[in-house]
């Protein structure tokens, strides 16, 4: 598609000369002599850009600029101005264009300024169509369930969609869909068209997360040649979702409370204080209270986030789900994968609905993901869909509120397979870093690595 630029000047000869510069460009051109004409073909057509002269027979250009900045879809404004006029074409790029060209210029200059104001375009439009994009994605009804807790978050979320709460605190097991629901609440709130920024406390080393939040001046630091925004000041006038905040370092968090409290921040090795709006969403799967109780976590910081508290609810406590999750998922990887699994055995939703899904959503998800891949024909082979501990004989381990229980069945109580379970979930927690489980287990990461070996982890 050619994009239509609209000139708006009473020099015809002007007129002609950029109509054929321009087409031969491949833009779509119309002129128009006067501010009248100019504002009907830009409401009529909305044209991408407007070559607007400051000088019309019957408007003047900045008052024609205002009357084209209210229209939406907003077209990109470039002020051709007289020379010797700078002070005017100034107030035009306070009231909204884009840049200004002086008379007389050569075609190619303004041919490069328009090239520029279109990439711009195109920038914001992909923008919009990603925002819409992820709207559509995380609607209310994203979040799949009836049963009295799902329907009671979504109506919490609809309640809180349009009065911008400026803290909220999720928490809930692993998988049981807090990073989805910190999306769906930024997607339908009024911050929607600006930005989410993530950030997964857990996951990068303390020093790092400090200037990934607050951002630092040049010379802060060794490495700091060039001056970095942190996520505080990008995500300005959006949402910032902190992931794993029970993660987060004492001496961190120290810091955070502060922003959360005033709004205020300074970046490293900066000397003013710099103001922000933002909502801060923040996700954990810790108890924060217990973690606060044992001095692991900022008990002031704990009560800062703690103002509006969303509980994900888990899975086994809310087995009425499991059928409507199970079809869902079916349904994504169906078109996903591209095939066509249209029936799940009875047995099978038995199964699943007896079994305690201790890694909740995402267990459910990855179960039917690689069931449906794997499966060949119209129906889930259960073979493909092994649910971890579906037996009375196995050893079965949950996690809740930073413990881990074990439930060893009397008849099998054999001491290697107890080992195996904790040193695998050891593992699991630690993200398979063997030095970490090490550390938790107390035994050396010689040692552990001897057992994983054992256990044929190892070659
Ligand atoms: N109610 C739901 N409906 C549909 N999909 C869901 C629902 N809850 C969770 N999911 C999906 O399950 C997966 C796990 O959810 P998510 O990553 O949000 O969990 P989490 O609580 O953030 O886990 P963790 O603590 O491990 O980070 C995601 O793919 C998510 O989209
Ligand atoms: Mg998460």
């Amino acid at each position: 598609m050619s994009e239509l630029i609209l000139i708006v000047d009473d020099e015809k000869f002007l007129c002609r000369q950029l109509e054929k510069a321009l087409s031969q460009e491949g833009y779509s051109v119309i002129s128009a002599s006067t501010g009248k004409e100019g504002t009907e073909i830009a409401k009529k057509e909305s044209p991408a850009v407007i070559l607007l002269d400051l000088k019309l027979p019957d408007a003047d250009g900045l008052e024609i600029l205002q009357i084209i900045s209210t229209l939406e879809p907003h077209p990109t404004t470039i002020i051709m101005t007289a020379h010797g006029n700078i002070e005017v074409a100034v107030s035009a790029i306070k009231i909204g264009a884009y840049d200004f060209i002086e008379k007389p210029f050569h075609v190619d200059k303004l041919k490069v300024i328009i090239r520029n104001a279109i990439s711009a375009i195109e920038l914001r439009r992909n923008l919009n169509t990603a925002t819409s994009r992820e709207q559509e994605k995380y609607g209310f009804n994203s979040l799949i369930g009836k049963s009295e807790a799902i329907k009671e978050i979504i109506y919490l979320f609809q309640k809180l969609a349009d009065t911008d709460p400026k803290t909220i605190l999720i928490t809930g097991e692993s998988g049981t869909g807090k990073g989805l629901a910190a999306r769906i609440l930024h997607y339908n709130g009024v911050r929607a068209e600006k930005p989410l920024i993530e950030l997964n406390c857990a996951a990068i080393p303390e020093t790092l997360l400090e200037s990934e939040l607050f951002g630092y001046e040049p010379g802060a630091f060794t490495d700091a040649k060039k001056m970095k925004k942190g996520i505080f000041e990008l995500a300005d006038g959006g949402t910032i979702f902190l992931d794993e905040i029970g993660d987060m370092g004492l001496g961190l968090q120290a810091k955070l409370i502060k922003v959360i409290e005033e709004r205020t921040f300074r970046k490293i090795g900066g000397t003013r204080d710099i103001k922000v709006d933002i909502r801060v969403i923040a996700a954990t799967n810790h108890d924060l209270k217990e973690l606060a109780s044992k001095n692991l976590f900022r008990e002031d910081l704990y009560h800062r986030l703690n103002v509006i508290n969303v509980k994900m609810p888990p899975l086994k406590e809310r087995k009425e789900d499991v059928p409507l999750l199970t079809d869902y998922f079916v349904t994504y990887f169906n078109s996903e994968a591209h095939r066509d699994i249209t029936y799940i055995p009875e047995e099978l939703r038995e199964a699943f609905l007896n079994y305690h899904w201790p890694g909740n959503i995402r267990e459910l998800r990855n179960t039917i993901e690689r069931a449906v891949l794997l499966s060949e024909g119209k129906q889930i082979n259960p073979r493909h869909a092994q649910l971890e501990e579906t037996t009375g004989t196995e050893i079965k381990l949950e996690k809740s509120e930073g413990r881990m229980i074990l439930e060893i069945p009397l008849d099998d109580a054999s001491l290697t397979k107890i080992e195996e379970k904790i040193i695998r979930e050891a593992l699991d927690l630690n993200d398979w870093n063997q030095k970490k489980t090490a550390e938790m287990l107390g035994i050396t990461r010689e040692v552990l690595r001897y057992r994983m070996k054992k256990m044929g982890l190892l070659d």
